[in-house]
């Protein structure tokens, strides 16, 4: 595998994504290789069926590799179900040392101590996300290093996961023909990819609803502060039509695209439209308002989870910049609008932030792209020409 290539796979419950990237030092990213096929074997964001799963994801490999006429061995993987929890924690640090000044290995240690929980059996920590430091006193400090301090606090948001959840997606992955190099939630991903650095720095929520999850997490201040994986998502939408309009979920999903939308508003009492019933049971026609308010009873439920979420934060008369929409059901009509009036807050939906091509110019690949930039960070990290990673902010958007 090339030296800068750069591999997001990303395993939603409809569709897995593969995105080889290679990073250039002058030039950037450019976007090599994409390869997309439907899922199987994930349900509500989970692999439910490995070698299904396995059989998917190597198909989506192969067609990435072929789109980009190269080998890889090794992704970045999204993670994402009800299995997920997230909570915040401390880290301490005293500074002996006489000139005071604050350095690569104190922010690692303090970051450690802030790492240290008492963890069930069976979790692990998969993320452990630095949101600002303290310096005598002193909070709100994203960049310690060569500050002067006797007392070093490291305030840190951590995620965690099922363990055997984690081996099953490793396992998954192997038999799918390639390594993994690390996971990363899916909200962080689409964040990375959507947000820009001011509704970071200004306090703003990524609502990426997928097929099976949605999926919310806050910024604020650069930092990712807040994470939470409603397991309810597009499919739900479409089986309530399916169910309420006595159709094939191949119709319903068909239907939704096409016809539906989040907003009875301005339907007017006499718009029909024809359905096909099930089992042969002939064509029928159905209100199209009929149609909508199934989709906004379910469209309801979820902003209602979504703002319990937001309140369970303690965040959310802080999210000055509003809601970011991501996600293939960020797509459905009127979704927009109706958003809007329930959580009474700016809402807008999140594109990838990337010029280099149109095929990606879809919120459904904001978990992909998110991957990718994630990987850059990283490997910034990792050769030491990014400090410890402080900012999610947009340093890497230069790169684009
Ligand atoms: N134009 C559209 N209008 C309404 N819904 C849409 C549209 N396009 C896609 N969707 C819905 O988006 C969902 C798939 O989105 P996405 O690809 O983000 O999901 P996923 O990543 O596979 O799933 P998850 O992240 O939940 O595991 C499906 O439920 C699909 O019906
Ligand atoms: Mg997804």
């Amino acid at each position: 595998m090339r030296e800068n290539l750069l591999v997001g796979l990303d395993i939603g419950t409809t569709k897995i994504c593969v995105l080889i990237a290679e990073f250039k030092e002058n030039e950037g990213l450019e976007i090599m290789g994409l390869g997309k096929v439907p899922s199987l074997g994930v349900k509500k964001g989970v692999i439910v069926d490995i070698p299904q799963t396995a059989r998917m994801v190597k198909e989506a490999i192969k067609r990435a590799e072929f789109d980009a006429g190269l080998r890889i061995k090794e992704a970045w993987v999204s993670i994402a179900g009800e299995h997920i929890q997230s909570q915040d924690n401390r880290g301490f640090l005293k500074i002996n040392r006489e000139d005071g000044i604050i350095r690569v290995r104190d922010l690692e240690r303090v970051l450690e101590d802030a790492s240290r929980v008492a963890m069930p059996k069976g979790r692990e920590i998969i993320h452990k996300l630095p949101q600002e430091f303290v310096v005598d006193g002193q909070d709100q400090i994203n960049e310690p290093l060569g500050m002067r301090g006797a007392h070093l606090e490291a305030r840190v948001h951590l995620v965690t996961a099922a363990s055997g959840y984690c081996q099953n997606m490793e396992m998954g992955l192997q038999m799918g023909g390639c390594q993994l190099a690390g996971m990363v939630l899916q909200s962080l991903a689409s964040g990375m990819a959507t947000l820009l650095p001011e509704e970071e720095d200004l306090g703003v929520t990524i609502v990426d609803i997928g097929g099976g999850t949605t999926d919310v997490a806050i910024f604020l201040r650069e930092g990712l502060r807040f994470t939470e994986v409603l397991a309810v998502g597009g499919n739900h939408i479409t089986n309530d039509v399916a169910v309420g309009l006595h159709i094939t979920r191949e119709n319903a999903e068909i239907l939704k695209i096409n016809q539906g939308t989040a907003l009875t508003d301005g339907i007017g009492e006499d718009e029909e439209i024809e359905v096909e019933r099930v089992a042969g049971r002939g064509k029928t026609k159905v209100k199209k308002k009929t149609l909508a308010r199934i989709i906004e009873l379910r469209v309801e439920e979820i902003f209602e989870l979504v703002d319990i979420a937001l309140k369970k934060s303690g965040l959310r008369g802080l999210i000055t910049s509003g809601v970011v929409l991501s996600g293939g059901s960020s797509l459905l009509n009127g979704l927009k609008e109706k958003t809007e009036k329930q959580l009474n807050l700016p809402v807008r939906i999140g594109y990838p932030r990337i010029k280099s091509t149109s095929r990606l110019n879809s919120p459904v690949y904001a978990t992909v792209v998110g991957l990718v930039l994630y990987a850059l960070k990283q490997k910034r990290e990792a050769s030491g020409q990014n400090t410890l990673g402080m900012r999610i902010k947009g340093w890497f958007r230069e790169f684009f």
